[in-house]
Order: structure tokens, then sequence, then C-alpha cells
């Protein structure tokens, strides 16, 4: 039976209090088994949908977009990236589109600090090798499995955004000196509250850094922002954490470098070509691999939730949605 409700096709599956909610407000068609949508099925969605809810794991580009129906007003990504839609083609069909900033700058900054702490003090190394149980711990030992310090020394935030200061607030506390590369330099006010150092050249941050941390959104600008030739800058010595988007490093280059020892190692959430992973990183124990989680609690996902309901109730209730995301604004 048709519905006069406005149909709302959500991609993946939610949490259940946000699926309930979806339910009570809209005609809401979810995806209660989780199995991502086929380019037909997603081809389809945007013919019918009025609002289409996609995630990151959804690739809305230009043909997708090419075949939305008349209907379709609104695209409320469940995610902050939004580098999975053709904002440009969105915005040229009048198609809105809305992201959830803000809800998951903390969880990502904790994840992100977790990296940063795993990777040069070996954290998922050291647990394996026990849980292996191969005999091959004999008790403690004065040289055995060390690493290195993280206090002191230079941590380069590339993205001086939310996500980026938050990392920056906690990497302060545990005795970092933070350094940042942002499109913008921020206000005096934030840099003096972290003691962060600007560098308008990413190119002479790299090279002084002992940590890189990748925070910024992958964009056109930002794809392949640590190239083989600036991974190439950075000291034998140190390392780099991502939990933003793969396609900011050259995967290949960090792999091969991480491999002959001219970068100490990598933290790494994201994937250039997820969800595969290269796998010279896979089988590195330099290498800390996490499968795209540094967002995933279930307060965040709710949160998330939220605020995908709180841009549709808005649009549909002939409002502007708080969280709109422009082409440029990336
Ligand atoms: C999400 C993320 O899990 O929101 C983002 O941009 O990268 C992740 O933390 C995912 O993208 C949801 O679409």
């Amino acid at each position: 039976m048709a519905s006069d409700r406005p149909l709302v096709i959500v991609t993946r599956k939610l949490p259940n209090v946000v699926e309930t909610r979806l339910r009570e407000l809209f005609d809401a068609r979810l995806n209660i088994d989780d199995n991502p949508f086929s380019r037909d099925e997603l081809i389809e969605a945007v013919k019918t949908a009025q609002v289409l809810v996609p995630t990151v794991t959804d690739r809305i580009d230009r043909t997708v977009l090419s075949q939305t129906g008349p209907n379709l007003k609104l695209i409320a990504q469940f995610g902050t990236g939004v580098d999975n839609i053709d904002l440009d083609t969105a915005r040229n069909r009048s198609i809105i589109v809305t992201n959830t900033p803000g809800v998951l700058t903390e969880d990502t900054a904790d994840m992100t600090m977790a990296l940063i702490l795993a990777v040069p003090r070996r954290l998922t190394e050291g647990a394996a090798l026990l849980k292996a149980g191969d005999g091959s711990w004999q008790g403690w030992s004065p040289t055995w499995m060390l690493g290195h310090r993280i206090y002191g020394k230079r941590l380069g935030i590339v993205g001086m955004g939310r996500i980026g200061q938050a990392v920056a607030k906690r990497a302060k506390a545990f005795g970092l000196q933070i350094h940042y590369h942002n499109r913008r330099r921020v206000s005096a006010e934030v840099e003096q509250a972290l003691e962060a150092t600007y560098w308008d050249s990413l190119d002479q941050m790299m090279a002084r850094m002992d940590i890189i941390s990748v925070n910024c959104p992958h964009t056109p600008a930002t794809y392949h922002l640590l190239s083989a030739r600036r991974l190439a800058l950075m000291k034998p010595s140190s390392y780099i954490v991502n939990t933003a988007r793969g396609e900011v490093i050259d995967e290949n280059a960090l792999a091969r470098m991480i491999d002959n020892d001219e970068l100490a190692g990598a933290g790494l959430d994201v994937f250039e070509h997820e969800p595969a992973v290269n796998p010279k990183l896979l089988g590195s124990n330099k290498v800390v691999v996490l499968p795209h989680m540094s967002s995933a609690t279930l307060e965040g996902r709710v949160d998330m939730g939220e605020k995908v309901i709180i841009n549709i109730k808005t649009f549909l209730d002939g409002h502007a949605p708080p969280d709109r995301v422009h082409p440029a604004m990336f």
C-alpha cells in the first residue's frame, strides 16, 4: 500500500533505536540484513526515494546521480566524510547533501591516540605474541620488545579541524609537541591552548616530525597529499597514523617504504581501496591495521543517526537542514 509519508531509503543497517525512530517518522525502507547495495540497487533507490541515507560504502557518483528521479531532494549521509558523493553533480541537480559532523570527533580522536601509542610501543605485536601461546616469551628481559618513547616527540597533524584539534588535546597531555599543517591557520587562542606550531609548508613539517597524523578529509586536493615524494621527506625513524581516509596517502609507496626501513611504522584505520588492504602492510609487524573502526562506538552511531534524523526532519519541514554540505567546504 502506498504511504503518504516520505520514502526514506537507508542503505545499511543502523542501530535499532535509530531504525525505530526512522520508522516512526517516515516511510523508512531499511536494510536489516546489512548487505551493501549493488550499483543497480543504488540506482533503483535514487530513482524512487525522496531521501537517501547512504554511508561511506556507497559510491554516489555522477552516473548514479544522473539516474535520480524527480523525488530525490536530499542525500542525508550517515557519516562525516562525503567523499563517496559527487557533490558538484548533486548541487547541479538541486539535491541537498548533509552529513553528521561533530558527533564522532572524540571517538575518532581516541582511536588516533590509541594508534599513536600502539605503533611506537609495539602494543599489538606484544599482545599477539602472548596469545600465540608458542612459548616465545621466556619472561622479562631488559632488551626485549623495545619500542620508542612518545613523550617529548614531535607530532605533526595534517588537517587541524575538529578531529585534528581533539587529537592535539590528547597528544599534548601525553607530552607530545604539537605541530600542524592546515589550509588555514587556526586562531591564536586555539594555537595557544594547544601550544601548537603552524607549518605553512607541509614538506618542511613532514621532514621534521617524529609522528604524522592524518586528520584531513579526502577531497580532490588531498588525494595522495602524502605522495611518495612527500613520504620520502620523512625521517626513517618516524611513524604515520591515518584515521581519516586511505586515499590521502599513497598506500603502495607507504608499504614499500616501511618494508625498506625508510619509515619506522604506521597505524592505519583506513585504506586506499577498502576493504582491500595492501598485503605488505598486513604482513608487517611495524604496522597496526584496524578495519575502519575509529568512530565505531554504539554511542557515536546513535548520535550519527540522530543527526541524520534531524537533517531529514528539518528539511522535510521546509527549513535548512543544520548539516548541509557545499562543495566549497572541501
Ligand atoms: C564512519 C567515517 O564510520 O564518518 C566518517 O566519515 O569515516 C567513519 O567514521 C563512516 O564513514 C560512516 O559513513
